[in-house]
Formats: C-alpha cells, structure tokens, sequence
C-alpha cells in the first residue's frame, strides 16, 4: 500500500526572545503567573520587515538539505499559515519561488492552530493515490503580527516559527497512517480576529478600536481543547486498536501546558512520551507540531507509533497516527 512519509524535517525561529520579565514591563502579569497557567517562559519574535514566508523559505531549505533533495522535485507546497504574507497571492507560490520549486503548485490552509495537522493529511493522500510523489508542508506563523501586546489574556501565550516537513512516498508501514479530524463553527465566537476580512475590512475605526488582534476567550478553548483533543485522539486510537503503551510519543498543539497535561492524563500517557516545547516557543500556531518533530527528530526510531494532536479556533481539531520513518 502507497502512504506518504516524512523524511526529513526543518525549522526556524527568530532570534529575538520575548522573556515573561519582557512581558511583566508592557502588561499587569507576572513570571509565576504565566508559568503556572500556560507553563511558558519565553518566546521568538521576527521582528519588523519580515513575514511568515522569510520562516518558512528558511525552514522549508533545511528540509530540504538535510535530505539532499533538489527544490525542483517538489511537486507540492503548502504554506498552514495564520498570518499569510498577503490576503493573496499565497504564501505557498512566494516560498516555492524563492526555494526554487519551480514544478510545483501549492496552496495556503487556514484552519487556525489545525492549519499543520490538516495540511499535512491533504498532502499524505496526495501522495497515498499517487497524484504527488514529494511533498513539502509548512507550518509558518508570525503571530506577533496580530497579537495586541496591551491585551495580557494573549500576548503572554503565542510567539512566531516555522516548521516543515518533506514528504514522499513509501511501500513500507511506515508515514501518515489514519486521521480523524473535525470542526464546530459555533467556536468562531470565543476565537477569532475581528476585523481585516471580507466582513470588516481594515479601516481607520478598525485600528482605533484595536480589531485587528486575536480575540480569545480562553476558558472556554481551554475546557474544549481538552476534552476534543483527548476524545479524537481516543476514537483514532480506538479504531487501529492501539492503546497508550503501543505509542512512543503523543504530540499536541502547544498551547498550554495544563491542557496537553490534562489531555495526556485523560489518554494514559506518562509525561515522558509527549512532546513538549511550548515553555520555549509559547504557542506558535501552524509551526507547533513540526517544530516537536524538529526538537525530539533524534529520539525518534524508524516504526516508532507518534498520535499528533490539535484544538484550535474555527473551533477546528483533529488526530493523526503517524509511524516514524527514519
Ligand atoms: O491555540 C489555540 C487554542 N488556544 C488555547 O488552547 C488556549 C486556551 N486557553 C488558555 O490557555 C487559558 O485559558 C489562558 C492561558 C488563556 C488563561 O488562563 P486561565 O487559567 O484560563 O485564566 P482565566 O482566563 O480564567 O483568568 C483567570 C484570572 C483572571 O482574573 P480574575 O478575573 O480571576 O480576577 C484574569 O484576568 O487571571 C487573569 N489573567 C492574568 N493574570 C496575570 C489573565 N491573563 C493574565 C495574565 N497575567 N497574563
């Protein structure tokens, strides 16, 4: 059987570190107060002049190197992105140009903090029915770009990065196995940015009234991305017969560390089999989950069983059951 697999990951973070003392001089916070709510410590800025497409051009080339794979046998980019360069062209064209894909075609997916996971399953059954051979998604996201740094229920949490992976195809039982993903627009009211769209496009009223950041009510994510993210996670699961000892690593959306907690105690996992780098990163939206497989790659073995996780605005969620393939 014909799946897709990952070989080779890349990443990018900025420089710039935005530290919780940072945070404790712009709002009413405090270090302890971000570390025992989200479990954070700092986060990367890119700063001015730079967009989500500078990430993941650079993120997109270390894949690609680390595998030695010319930019033109890319069939496929897409850019899971937030924060696109532009409402339009996409993202995806810009970064295959700079990269040199000149064969491929690709496409921009917004699905909030599901964007990566979502991606990631369109480009594996790509794959999988033999319409691509390789593959590149990207998960980039500048999210300083839309977060108000006056507003300290949000600035706290999210910082910018990229993540990417290559993907090819594969005889062996290895690479995107199954997903289960779904979605509730009824979450568009406690997650969303206000204005900027179709509905209400940039104005002077608009940035006066300060509508174009990220508006969350974050109670009610949180009791919501706890429990959906642990019951998709479950059903897959469930469906393929694995249980918690049969996985090697869980891999949640970083988004706060009391929810991946939570959601890891609900699925039996111990703490040492899930991914975690949110006290580094905060939550980078469409780069959380490349960039765990960037940070634990040399842990991996070939076979290992890993359940990917997200819970994000629309509200959208979703699982994926991968076996590492290096
Ligand atoms: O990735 C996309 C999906 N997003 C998520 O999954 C995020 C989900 N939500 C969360 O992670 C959490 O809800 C937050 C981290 C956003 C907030 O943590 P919380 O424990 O849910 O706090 P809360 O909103 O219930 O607020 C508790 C208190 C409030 O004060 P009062 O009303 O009890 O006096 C807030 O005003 O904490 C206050 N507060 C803060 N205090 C210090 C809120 N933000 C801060 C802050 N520093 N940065």
């Amino acid at each position: 059987m014909r799946r897709a697999a990952i070989t080779a990951v890349g990443a990018y973070l900025p420089e710039k570190r935005l530290t919780n003392a940072d945070l404790e001089r712009l709002v009413d916070t405090s270090d302890e107060w971000i570390i025992e709510r989200t479990g954070i410590r700092e986060r990367r800025i890119l700063g001015r002049g730079k967009g989500s497409a500078y990430m993941a051009i650079k993120a997109a080339q270390q894949a690609l190197e680390k595998r030695r794979m010319p930019a033109d046998e890319i069939d496929l980019v897409i850019v899971a992105t937030v924060t696109p360069e532009h409402t339009f062209p996409a993202t995806a064209n810009i970064v295959s140009h700079a990269i040199g894909a000149r064969k491929a075609w690709g496409f921009d997916l917004e699905a909030a903090c599901s964007s990566f996971i979502y991606a990631l399953s369109i480009a594996a059954d790509s794959i999988a029915a033999g319409r691509v051979e390789r593959a590149l998604v990207i998960g980039s996201d500048k999210m300083s770009s839309i977060i108000d740094y006056r507003d300290r229920a949000t600035c706290v949490i999210f910082g910018d990065g990229a993540g990417a992976v290559l993907l090819e195809p594969t005889d062996e039982p290895v690479g995107v196995m199954d997903y289960m993903h779904q979605a509730d627009g009824s979450g568009c009211a406690y997650l969303h940015m206000k204005a900027g769209g179709s509905l209400l496009p940039p104005s002077v009223r608009t940035v006066r009234e300060r509508l174009h950041y990220v508006y969350q009510e974050g109670r009610q994510v949180f009791k919501q991305a706890v429990v959906q993210m642990a019951a998709v996670s479950e059903a897959l699961m469930q469906k393929h017969n694995l249980t918690a000892a049969d996985i090697a690593y869980f891999v949640p959306h970083q988004a706060n560390r009391r929810i991946i907690e939570a959601a890891a105690q609900r699925l039996g996992f111990p703490m040492d089999k899930v991914m975690l780098n949110i006290d580094r990163y905060g939550n980078t939206t469409s780069a959380t989950l490349p960039l765990c497989l960037y940070d634990y790659e040399g842990q991996l073995r070939k076979g290992d069983n890993l359940i990917l996780a997200t819970f994000g605005g629309g509200f959208t969620w979703g699982a994926l059951w991968l076996r590492w393939a290096y």
